[in-house]
């Protein structure tokens, strides 16, 4: 539904519209005469420059999806060379504490090296807690493990907080690495509890063809997100 705000521009501009439409009748009619007889206006898309700007454009497209398309392969091969779902996921909590260990061998001064890392581990998590937000939380639920998926997924809130709290802040903030250092703490806690007691438990209790199904997923999800 439009708001009152769209409702009121989009009037505007179609009185805008109107009138210069009959003040300028003639000139338009003019235009659409060069226009059609051949006429090099920037904006015909007919004549032979714009159709070259056009292709140039489509292929730089091109090149950029490829290219996009190629590192969401990459990062999620080097994600998914690490075997099963709970793999995949073990190995992507190992990426973010080496992050969390170049955050914490930071000081003050470092400020853009700070924004750096925070940047690339609340990409990593965002990515990770995608996946098993999206697959492994819910498969857990279908599995009568709701309460743990619950509690996992709370923590995942407070992740945010953290990451939320530390842009709040700024690099340069003096309780900067405390503040990592429990987020650090929150995160490892989170982590050894997927990996040593839920998932274990989870995929004791698979069959071959639902521990396949599941890692196809999380790779899938881990894809689109990288
Ligand atoms: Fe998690
Ligand atoms: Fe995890």
């Amino acid at each position: 539904m439009a708001t009152r705000t769209q409702n009121r521009s989009s009037s505007r501009t179609s009185n805008r519209n109107t009138k210069s439409r009959s003040d300028d009748s003639g000139t338009s009619r003019q235009t659409a005469r060069s226009n059609s007889s051949g006429g090099d206006s920037a904006f015909s898309w007919g004549s032979k420059g714009s159709g070259a700007l056009v292709g140039a454009a489509l292929a730089g497209a091109a090149i950029g999806f490829a290219a996009n398309f190629g590192r969401k392969f990459l990062m999620q091969s080097m994600s998914g060379m690490a075997g099963d779902w709970d793999e995949v996921l073990a190995a992507e909590h190992d990426a973010a504490m080496a992050i969390f260990d170049k955050m914490l061998a930071t000081d003050a001064s470092q400020t853009f090296k700070r924004g750096m890392l925070l940047t690339k581990l609340t990409h990593a998590l965002d990515k990770h807690a995608h996946e098993e937000e999206m697959v492994v939380y819910p498969a857990l639920r279908e599995a009568n493990e709701a309460h743990d998926a619950d509690l996992l997924e709370g923590e995942h809130g407070y992740i945010k907080t953290f990451i939320y709290e530390l842009n709040q802040m700024g690099a340069d903030a003096p309780n900067w690495l405390e503040k990592v250092r429990e987020f650090r703490d929150l995160v490892h806690k989170h982590a050894h509890m997927e990996e040593e007691q839920v998932f274990p438990r989870f995929k004791e209790r698979m069959s071959e063809e639902q521990n396949a199904r599941i890692t196809n997923l999380v790779n899938r999800d881990g894809f689109w997100m990288a």
